[in-house]
């Protein structure tokens, strides 16, 4: 009897996580082969996310070449209609009787099986085979603990409820199984969210899938090419380099301190989208567009009122509306009291990113550890640099935003708060 795991799912793209389970289910169930089965558009998702059949397939042609046992399967995009998992295996059960088929799973698809289209059919024509998920794994020592420990009892109900009289009188009991899965935690819709990001995914996709999605652009978000072309135009490369250190860092910062990483990266996209005017350009700009300004920025009027310029244009030329994001990019330079989650971020990114020197802030790899956990302190920490310096040396020529936001900031040094 031939032996063939099937491994379904949109591979959205496909990445080396669906690699790993799928060699990890040919050799622990001793498979023939496995079958790549991609899934036709679902009518549930978003249709924007969702990469052509013909380029999901490439995808998988190209991730799974270096794996003779690997297989890729149209068997569902070729149908017309629904394509039900159940119909799929009794189709595949009716064409091949003589084949074993076993149906790959996530962990967290185990918990809403009951809900899937006809599951008693799925389970007389397939055994189900449960593959952790890694994040889920990282509780436990070993897989099989895992599934004994958080997955048995599913199963057992599963295996209770359809278990069924044949018609030639014998008992049908579901088959399920659960694999030790290796340590990857991977989901496509986080990679999808890198890729239109510029986060790099190496080590998290097969090099020749990063090669085709590269070549095809697939995943880009279109507003944040636009973002990143007239940057390129306006800024010097090293100015431009450190628009994208600052969002990529923006990006990061946002996902340790469960904030909208997307959101994130777009203020740091924009967060010195004026920089390249000079002193009188934005001056000029102000007056047009109506900024205020005191005699302290009036001197320094590029270094202090790019960003409340960059505020505006992010609003007036890229179209942002949220006010939590035009905040961070106009408060970015001195930063202000009390700062929300973004405005920390975006003020935190744009002296931490890796292109800064440690000459002038020779703290700054403590400065870049602690912004991992605590911002605050973080900011606490530059400030503390900056303002009492600049205050000894420049005395009156200080701006008074960057002085308040260090007098709120600073109790962070010494208290418990
Ligand atoms: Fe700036
Ligand atoms: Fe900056």
């Amino acid at each position: 009897m031939e032996r063939i795991g099937v491994m379904g799912g949109t591979f959205n793209p496909i990445h080396l996580s669906h690699i790993m389970v799928g060699s990890r289910a040919y050799d622990m169930l001793n498979l023939d082969k496995v079958l790549f089965m991609p899934s036709k558009q679902p009518t549930y998702k978003n249709m924007d996310c969702i990469a052509s059949e013909e380029d999901r397939c490439a995808m998988i042609e190209r991730a799974i070449k270096p794996y003779p046992f690997f297989e890729l399967s149209d068997y569902e995009l070729k149908r017309e209609g629904p394509t039900y998992s159940a119909d799929t295996f009794s189709m595949l059960k009716k064409e091949h009787p003589d084949t074993k088929y076993y149906f790959i799973i996530g962990g967290d698809s185990l918990d809403y099986f009951e809900d899937w289209h006809l599951p008693d059919v799925i389970l007389q024509n397939c055994t189900l085979v449960v593959a952790p998920r890694a994040t889920e794994l990282k509780e436990k020592k070993e897989a099989r603990e895992f599934a004994e420990c958080d997955y048995a009892a599913t199963a057992d109900r599963i295996r209770k409820k359809f278990t069924s009289k044949q018609v030639d009188g014998s008992l049908f009991v579901p088959e399920i199984v659960f694999m030790s899965s290796p340590l990857v935690s991977i989901s496509s819709s986080d990679l999808r969210e890198y890729l239109e990001c510029g986060i790099s995914v190496n080590g998290l996709v097969p090099k020749e899938v990063i090669d085709y999605i590269d070549e095809k652009g697939l995943y880009q978000n279109q507003a944040f090419t636009k973002i990143k072309a007239d940057m390129k135009a306006l800024m010097k490369p090293k100015r431009y380099r450190h628009i994208l250190n600052v969002a990529e860092m923006c990006y990061k910062l946002a996902k340790l301190h469960g904030y909208d990483a997307v959101k994130a990266y777009t203020a740091g996209l924009l967060h010195d989208c004026a920089k390249h005017l000079d002193d009188q350009q934005i001056l000029a700009e102000c007056d047009k567009l109506g900024i205020q300004y005191d005699e302290v920025e009036k001197r320094q009027a590029s270094n202090l009122l790019h960003s409340k310029v960059g505020a505006v244009w992010a609003g007036d030329k890229y179209g942002v509306a949220d006010e939590d994001i035009i905040s961070a990019i106009s408060y970015h330079t001195t930063g202000k009291p009390d700062m929300s989650t973004l405005e920390k971020i975006v003020y935190m990114s744009d002296v931490i990113e890796p292109g800064r020197d440690m000459v002038y802030t020779p703290s700054l790899d403590v400065i870049r550890s602690i912004a991992t956990y605590d911002l605050d302190l973080a900011c606490a920490h530059v400030l503390n640099n900056v303002v009492p310096y600049l205050l000894r040396t420049y005395k009156d020529n200080v701006c008074m935003m960057s002085v308040e936001t260090y007098e709120y900031y600073k109790k962070y040094l010494t208290e418990d708060v």
